[in-house]
């Protein structure tokens, strides 16, 4: 296997700071990764803010753009990665390009984060659950839900380490062989369970992140994992647990500097709205210290 790749990346874009393709393109390119950004939107920033305007793209225009690459033999992917998606018809096409795109490399990975919503709130419409549920799972090679998305693609409430690890087993009997629920909140930390199913009929490697929670709110830090996850898992295609630490030792370094920035400018990281340090962070992503250690089960 190859420490490198080509990416077919689907995600939003924001003129205005670090969420989807904005956060997902520079650290892959960083990690040696070439990357076709394809965005889904283009919004002038994201929805921390007051007001978000822009294009939305649709399901025939995401097409297009597939229809003109084939048409130039451009539609050799070894990974494609998927992020917020905002309609059933373009989460149909999404799968529609899964199919095309493994005809022409059938070891396609594809990293979907089924983004639908967060602490028990949505903001996708509820249609696309069945959606991910019945048909994107099933094709998904790595899937990074977080606590609520897990909830809504196993039916089963989240609420222990073991609730995280029986849910990992729901998922891997459905399709992917890699799962990681992002963050499952108890007694004020972040636990990120982690699960790898090398083979059929064989249990699954699973293991545990503890994040100690800081104090704010941060945007883009989920699509930033995911594509963390992507290029690390990669270079490390049968240590998924040293994928995850290095994952979650890059995040956690820049949010350190991220919170550190704001409060010596003088604001209140808890109350201000946080753009993460995306570009002053290039050396954690590039060779992150290695400060959060996976615990095997
Ligand atoms: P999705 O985009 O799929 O909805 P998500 O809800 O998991 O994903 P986040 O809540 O942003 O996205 O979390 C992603 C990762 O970011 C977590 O695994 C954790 O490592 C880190 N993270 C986010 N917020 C914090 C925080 N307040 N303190 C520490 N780590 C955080
Ligand atoms: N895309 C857009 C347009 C957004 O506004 C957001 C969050 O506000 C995201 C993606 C995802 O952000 P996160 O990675 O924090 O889940
Ligand atoms: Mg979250
Ligand atoms: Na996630
Ligand atoms: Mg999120």
């Amino acid at each position: 296997p190859s420490d490198t790749g080509r990416v077919l990346s689907i995600e939003s874009h924001t003129v205005q700071g670090y969420v989807g393709n904005k956060a997902a393109v520079f650290p892959l390119q960083l990690l040696g990764y070439d990357v076709d950004p394809i965005n889904s939107v283009q919004l002038e920033d994201h929805a921390g803010y007051p007001t978000f305007k822009g294009q939305v793209l649709n399901g025939q225009q995401l097409w297009d753009i597939i229809d003109g690459l084939q048409a130039n033999q451009l539609l050799y992917y070894t990974h494609l990665l998927t992020g917020y998606i905002g309609s059933v018809s373009f989460l149909n096409t999404v799968l529609e390009v899964v199919s095309k795109l493994r005809s022409i490399n059938p070891e396609l990975t594809y990293v979907c984060d089924p983004v639908m919503g967060d602490e028990g709130k949505f903001y996708v419409p509820q249609e696309l659950v069945s959606v991910y549920r019945e048909k994107v799972v099933p094709v998904a090679s790595m899937l990074t839900p977080n606590q609520f998305e897990a909830e809504l693609l196993t039916g089963s409430r989240i609420q222990s380490e073991g609730d995280g690890r029986e849910a990992c087993n729901f998922l891997h009997a459905a399709g992917p062989s890699k799962i990681v629920i992002t963050g499952i909140s108890i007694d004020g930390k972040l636990l990120l369970i982690g699960s790898h199913k090398k083979e059929k009929g064989q249990p699954p490697k699973q293991f545990k992140i503890v994040i100690p929670k800081i104090p704010a709110y941060f945007t883009g830090t989920g699509d930033l994992m995911t594509a963390l996850l992507l290029g690390w898992s990669n270079k490390y295609p049968d240590n998924f647990d040293k994928a995850a630490e290095l994952a979650v030792s890059s995040l956690q370094a820049l949010l350190e500097r991220t919170v550190n920035e704001y409060k010596s400018a003088g604001h209140d990281p808890q109350s201000t709205n946080l753009e993460i340090r995306l570009i002053q962070s290039q050396d954690d992503i590039r060779s992150p210290q290695v400060k959060f250690k996976a615990e095997i089960y």
